[in-house]
């Protein structure tokens, strides 16, 4: 039986290039791309959707749009905010921190996927399953030495806090659901753009590198590490 693919952040960097990374798996039939912006044009195995995470309107428009008995094998969430060209910029120390930084961190890196949990979970096929969502290693408790970005950190941490909480509820319903966050890597993209020149070349990936490492993760997940947070050359990442 062939698979069935969301997409959700298939604008993004990451998420663009995980979407072509799976066109060249022939055991995938169709993928469902949501993306606020930059809709692409729909093809024989892609289909394009409309979707902004911080309105539980859009989520649910979203969803009504999905032809009726559609059943998710994979379901990748790779949206997320760092900084925008606004005012949001990661918070260096105690004093940057502001309330309409936070709500927007919050809104975009945590509550917008809780949500599309809440309206995608039922979606998931009642076979092997994933439900996959980009984290980052900043939001493990256990390896924060640096401090800073408040926000960020704390958006992802609770995050996957989230994920662990999805892992065990829908045990009980569908015992073959698997819920793991997943540490791209540091990627070349708008987000990681402003703190590539902090990096060796050699540790910054491409999209597209970091896509084929995760999906290898993915693939090789087993039922046991749901509620999981694992980087993109399969280490567990440690809470
Ligand atoms: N790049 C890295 O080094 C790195 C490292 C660790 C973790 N991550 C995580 O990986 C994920 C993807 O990052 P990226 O590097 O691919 O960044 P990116 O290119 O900036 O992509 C971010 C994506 O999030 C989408 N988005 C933001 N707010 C949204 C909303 N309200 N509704 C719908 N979509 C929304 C953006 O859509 P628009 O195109 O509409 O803005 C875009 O598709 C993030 O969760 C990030 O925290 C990245």
């Amino acid at each position: 039986m062939k698979k069935t693919v969301a997409i959700i952040g298939s604008s993004g960097a990451i998420g663009s290039a995980f979407c072509k990374c799976l066109l060249l798996d022939q055991s995938i039939e169709k993928i469902y791309k949501f993306a606020r912006n930059n809709i692409d044009k729909d093809s024989d195995n892609e289909i394009n959707i409309s979707i902004d995470i911080e309105d539980e309107d859009s989520i649910k428009k979203a969803i009504e749009e999905l032809p009726e008995n559609t059943r998710f094998d994979l379901i990748f969430v790779a949206t997320g905010i760092l900084h925008n060209d606004d005012n949001i910029f990661p918070e260096k120390s105690i004093k940057d921190i502001s309330i309409d930084k936070l709500k927007k961190v919050f809104m975009v890196n945590t509550f917008g996927p809780t949500l599309l949990g809440k309206y995608f979970i039922p979606l998931l096929n009642r076979e092997k399953s994933v439900f996959a969502f980009l984290s980052a290693r900043v939001g493990s408790i256990s390896d924060n030495v640096l401090g800073g970005w408040y926000s960020y950190r704390a958006s992802k941490t609770a995050l996957n806090q989230i994920i662990k909480n999805f892992s065990i509820e829908v045990k009980r319903s569908n015992q073959n659901a698997i819920f793991v966050g997943l540490q791209p890597g540091t990627v070349k993209s708008y987000l990681s753009k402003p703190f590539e020149k902090n990096v060796k070349p050699e540790n910054l990936f491409t999209p597209e590198y970091s896509s084929e490492k995760m999906l290898e993760v993915i693939n090789s997940l087993k039922i046991e590490d749901s509620g999981k947070i694992f980087s993109w050359d399969g280490e567990e990442i440690q809470p």
